[in-house]
């Protein structure tokens, strides 16, 4: 199986990580934007250099001519997390000015699975209406919000239940949350 993750300039750099830690035995293709190098390095301190070692290969949001940038080559699906609102509403839009919104358009017209992860709040009826259309399309849209039923104690609960429902959407088992029991 190989997954595209996309990782842009929103809050939630610890998400992708988590994510790209319980990928297991997955081709992994990593594509990150310049504000989400600047937010990572914030959040996490993590750099593209220590991110390099959990995938087979990492890009620059610049790179074009990345081969994931064409529809001839396969992936199973794209996962953006965190997805920033101007790169959601870009790919609502059709835009594909840089490698994530590329590979975001390649996904749409190959009939691919997208998963995006919005990180945002409160959100405006321009984003509200993009996150619609996406939807229309086929995409999944999963915001990074808390399970609060299921009690989390602490952020590495709320971190992992977004990564849990990633994996749940990407047909991959793990054990990230327990589910509700009443
Ligand atoms: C510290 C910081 C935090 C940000 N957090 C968010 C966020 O949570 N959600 C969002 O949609 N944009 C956020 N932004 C704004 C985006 O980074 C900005 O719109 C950028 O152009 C997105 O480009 P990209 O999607 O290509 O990374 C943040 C910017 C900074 C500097």
């Amino acid at each position: 199986m190989r997954i595209v993750v996309g990782i842009s300039g929103a809050s939630g750099a610890i998400i992708p990580i988590k994510l790209l830690e319980n990928l297991k035995d997955v081709e992994k293709d990593v594509i990150i934007s310049q504000n989400a190098v600047k937010i990572m390095k914030m959040e996490t301190g993590y750099t593209v250099e220590k991110l390099r070692k959990s995938a087979e290969r990492i890009y620059d949001n610049s790179q074009m001519d990345a081969d994931i940038a064409s529809g001839t080559v396969k992936f199973h699906a794209l996962v953006i997390a965190p997805c920033s609102t101007s790169t959601l509403s870009k790919i609502a839009c059709g835009i594909a000015d840089n490698l994530i919104t590329r590979v975001a358009s390649v996904a749409l017209k190959e009939r691919r699975r997208i998963i995006l992860v919005p990180r945002e709040t409160p959100l405006s009826t321009v984003v509200l209406r993009n996150m619609y259309e996406l939807s229309k399309m086929g995409a999944v849209i999963l915001p990074p919000v808390p399970a609060f039923y299921l009690k989390p104690r602490s952020v590495d609960d709320i971190v992992s239940y977004t990564v849990g429902k990633i994996l749940d959407f990407l047909g991959i088992e793990h054990n990230l949350y327990v589910p509700y029991s009443p």
